[in-house]
């Protein structure tokens, strides 16, 4: 089982990623962690791409590709979910040439000035990934993580001018993978789905879940 999480920065792509990885088991592979890892890390990739992701710039295609593969690779028939990753036609064609079926694609459908709160509002719990949001989902104490404690961070790309950059880049790069995975879902190659993902979180994660109900039983 391979599954896509389409969709624009700040959609809830980890939100419910977090979800279908704790209920139903799913491998997460999450580019921009990795990359944010690789950052924190200062490794050979970290150096190379931090610049880009400070900026909102998405890192070339033939990395990108790279590391998914041999992710995937890794993960050999364990159900896999894909988040933040493909986001250009190049990285999606890479896939279906590399004969990696995806049976798949959910869109998380949301407006630009909601994207915009979400982001803005955004705190991280680096070390573990959790999410937060000052309004939404906000930490039982402020700017503390609920499990360990420790201080909540936001990121670096989650300032206003770098978030309109990365949507402009969405709008760009991205949203052509919707007419590409629905042309591929008529074609019968895999399933695509948008769901209205402007709701409270939980209302999003009861449709996600609800698209796997073998998985869920
Ligand atoms: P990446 O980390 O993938 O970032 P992104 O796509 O911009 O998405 P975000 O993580 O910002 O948002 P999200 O949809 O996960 O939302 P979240 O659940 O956190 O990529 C970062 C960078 O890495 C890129 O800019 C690029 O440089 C590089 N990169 C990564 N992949 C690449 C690739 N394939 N090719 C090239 N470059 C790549 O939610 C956001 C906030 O909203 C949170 O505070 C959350 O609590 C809140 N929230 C979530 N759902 C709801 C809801 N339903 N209601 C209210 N609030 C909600």
């Amino acid at each position: 089982m391979r599954v896509v999480l389409l969709g624009a920065p700040g959609a809830g792509k980890g939100t419910q990623a977090q979800v279908l990885v704790e209920r139903l088991g799913f491998i997460h592979i999450a580019t921009g962690e990795i990359l944010r890892a690789a950052v924190r890390e200062q490794s050979p990739l970290g150096i190379q791409v931090q610049a880009m992701m400070a900026s909102g710039q998405l890192v070339p295609d033939r990395l990108m590709i790279a590391l998914v593969e041999e992710r995937l690779q890794q993960a050999g028939d364990r159900p896999c979910l894909l988040d933040g990753f493909p986001r250009t036609l190049a990285q999606a064609e890479a896939l279906t040439q590399a004969g990696i079926k995806l049976d798949q694609v959910v869109h998380l459908a949301v407006p630009e000035a909601v994207l915009i709160r979400r982001l803005s509002g955004r705190r991280v719990h680096r070390p573990s990934g959790r999410l937060y949001h000052i309004d939404y989902q906000p930490p039982r104490v402020a700017d503390r993580d609920d499990i360990t404690g420790e201080p909540l961070n936001t990121r670096p790309d989650d300032d206003e001018a770098t978030i309109r950059q990365r949507l402009m880049i969405y709008q760009a790069q991205t949203v052509p993978l919707i007419a590409y995975y629905q042309q591929q879902a008529l074609q019968g190659r895999t399933r695509y789905v948008a769901l209205e993902a402007n709701q409270p979180a939980v209302a999003v994660s009861a449709q996600l879940l609800a698209l796997f109900p073998q998985q869920t039983a």
